[in-house]
């Protein structure tokens, strides 16, 4: 059996390195195709994990729109799955690498597996396009990885067969796992500097599309009042490299002191920064997965989350992206000790660290 593994942006690669190094562990013939549909960002990751593709359609270019993502992936991975001829193809989540992966996977009639399949908010412009990605992809899907019981759960409503559905966990546990080293000391500035112990730190990530403009300003300038009204926190934000993200992000929050706007961090420090975070904000899917199990309190920049089981495990909360609110919500976190100590609980909701080890068994099982 040959399993082809896909992925193209930055949560891809982090969320299908386990599976990689699995196959090259058991020596199972496969093959990793990248899109790179995120360059830098994928390469970061590529060299973090030791991944290296046999396939790179290096379809990225500047400030791309989805017309361009969707066709690129579509026609540069036709001619790679005709000659590979893969048994099944593995795709990741709610990209639009996922998704156009997928589609060209089902016209040519090889299997597709979906890594973290099942996650809904039922909202098709929020988040956008992933939303509609994934439940596009479902409907491409022959074995359906769903990280937790609720994510089958919405699976089965949509008249999903249960013996397609396999709860796996979600791999990010496992690169977590992997990754996580409470010795690493940050190696630059200006994080070496920055005393963790006496300031509060906020770390901020903020990338969706449909944050952009008015609900982007909102939390950019929710931050800056948080900043400039407490002068014991700091705040770190690795920018996006999305030119509609970085546009806003250096018109408020650019030369504010204490604000701190960094590239965007390899894995291994940025998993070191949540830890030593005090509190976090952020629109990530990821990062709202990676949290709980380092017990950080989060708020979810979003109207909407696919991730309820965070919140449910009292580490999240769903905060949009209203000012007043962002703010009030930080500040009683950061004034008021048992709020704050409420929500540092850990809790991992999402998985043991060996969903790539039950993917891959489940897939030498069931692929004919
Ligand atoms: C994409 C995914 C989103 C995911 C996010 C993770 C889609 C539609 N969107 O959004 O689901 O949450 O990745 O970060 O699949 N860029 C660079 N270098 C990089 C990466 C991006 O310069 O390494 C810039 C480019 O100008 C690029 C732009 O960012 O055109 C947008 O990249 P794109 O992948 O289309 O969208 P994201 O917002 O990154
Ligand atoms: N991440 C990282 N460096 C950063 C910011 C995020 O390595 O500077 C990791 C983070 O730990 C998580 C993933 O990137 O695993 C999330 O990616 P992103 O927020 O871009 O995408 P999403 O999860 O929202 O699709």
């Amino acid at each position: 059996m040959k399993i082809a593994v896909v992925f193209g942006t930055r949560p891809e690669a982090i969320k299908m390195a386990s599976i990689v190094k699995e196959l090259e562990r058991r020596k199972l013939d496969h093959v990793v195709i990248v899109t790179a549909q995120h360059r830098e960002m994928l390469d970061q990751k590529l060299d973090v994990f030791k991944i290296v593709p046999a396939y790179d359609l290096d379809i990225m270019q500047h400030n791309q729109d989805l017309f361009h993502v969707t066709t690129a992936v579509l026609n540069e991975i036709k001619p790679v799955l005709l000659k590979e001829k893969p048994d099944v193809l593995l795709v990741q989540g709610d990209t639009t690498t996922s998704f156009a992966a997928g589609l060209a996977a089902f016209y040519l009639k090889i299997p597709v597996g979906h890594v973290e399949a099942g996650l809904r908010t039922w909202n098709k412009t929020n988040p956008f396009p992933e939303e509609a990605n994934r439940q596009l992809t479902t409907r491409l899907t022959d074995f359906h990885f769903a990280p937790t019981e609720w994510a089958k759960k919405n699976l089965i409503n949509e008249g999903i067969k249960p013996e397609d559905i396999f709860v796996t966990g979600n791999t990010v546990i496992d690169a977590l796992l992997m990754i996580v080293d409470p010795m690493y000391k940050f190696q630059d500035e200006p994080l070496k500097s920055i005393d963790f112990i006496k300031r509060r730190v906020i770390l901020l990530t903020s990338h969706r599309r449909e944050n952009f403009g008015e609900p982007m300003t909102n939390i950019f300038s929710a931050c800056r009042h948080l900043v400039e009204t407490n002068p014991d926190v700091e705040l770190i934000y690795p920018v996006h490299p999305n030119p509609n993200v970085q546009k806003t992000a250096n018109k408020i929050l650019s030369g504010v002191p204490r604000v701190h706007l960094i590239e965007p961090m390899e894995y291994r420090p940025f998993v070191q920064l949540m830890n030593k975070a005090y509190l976090i904000l952020t629109d990530s899917g990821g990062v709202q997965e990676e949290a709980p199990t380092l017990g950080k309190p989060v708020l979810v920049l979003r109207k909407t989350t696919e991730r309820p089981e965070a919140i449910d495990a009292g580490t999240a909360k769903l905060v949009g992206t209203d000012k007043d609110k962002i703010i009030s919500t930080a500040q009683r976190l950061i004034s008021d000790k048992q709020a704050y100590l409420e929500m540092s609980t850990k809790a991992n909701p999402y998985g043991d660290g060996k969903s790539a080890k039950r993917i891959i068994d489940i897939l030498l099982e069931k692929v004919k």
